[in-house]
């Protein structure tokens, strides 16, 4: 289920995950669910649209904007429809100092979007994001699940190759 969406609710089997979530709160405490809840949308949609914000806070039995807020606030949910492979470029000083912007500039060039937008194949969607805690190995992007380490530019030119060839 990709795409914008009109109304949303969790499948049968995302509905079994996110009751679990909430149980391990006291009663009355549901509403820190919400971070699982958004992250199970993510999940089933690819990214949070909007009704589903609003199904994860009727669920909580907590304002909207409660969830909206969340939502906003942390990087890691997709707030509009991402391409096959979302690109998380770290920003953060250590990656920075160890020239994550040639990185970052590498995938703008070879990919043709800046940060925010995705590939007119639907294929890359580029962001920057703060420190993943791997600084060790900077500079470090994350491609979906998968975490890249002490990139250069060449290597991303061969991340983008075998991506593309997927
Ligand atoms: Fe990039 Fe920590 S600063 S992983």
């Amino acid at each position: 289920m990709k795409g914008k969406e009109e109304q949303f609710s969790f499948t049968s089997e995302n509905l079994k995950k996110a009751k679990k979530f909430i149980e391990v709160y006291p009663k009355g405490k549901e509403g820190s669910a919400v971070m699982p809840l958004l992250y199970l949308v993510q999940e089933q949609c690819g990214w949070v649209p909007e009704p589903a914000m609003c199904y994860v806070a009727d669920m909580l039995h907590i304002p909207h904007i409660r969830v909206y807020e969340v939502a906003n606030f942390y990087t890691m949910y997709n707030l509009k429809p991402v391409g096959k492979y979302l690109i998380r470029v770290c920003r953060t000083t250590p990656c920075w100092l160890c020239s994550s912007e040639e990185i970052l500039n590498t995938f703008k060039k070879k990919l043709g979007i800046n940060i925010g937008e995705t590939t007119k194949d639907n294929l890359f969607t580029l962001k920057e994001v703060e420190c993943f805690g791997a600084c060790v190995n900077a500079p470090v992007v994350q491609i979906n699940n998968d975490f890249y380490e002490n990139l250069t530019p060449e290597k991303v030119e061969s991340i983008i190759a075998e991506l593309s060839n997927k």
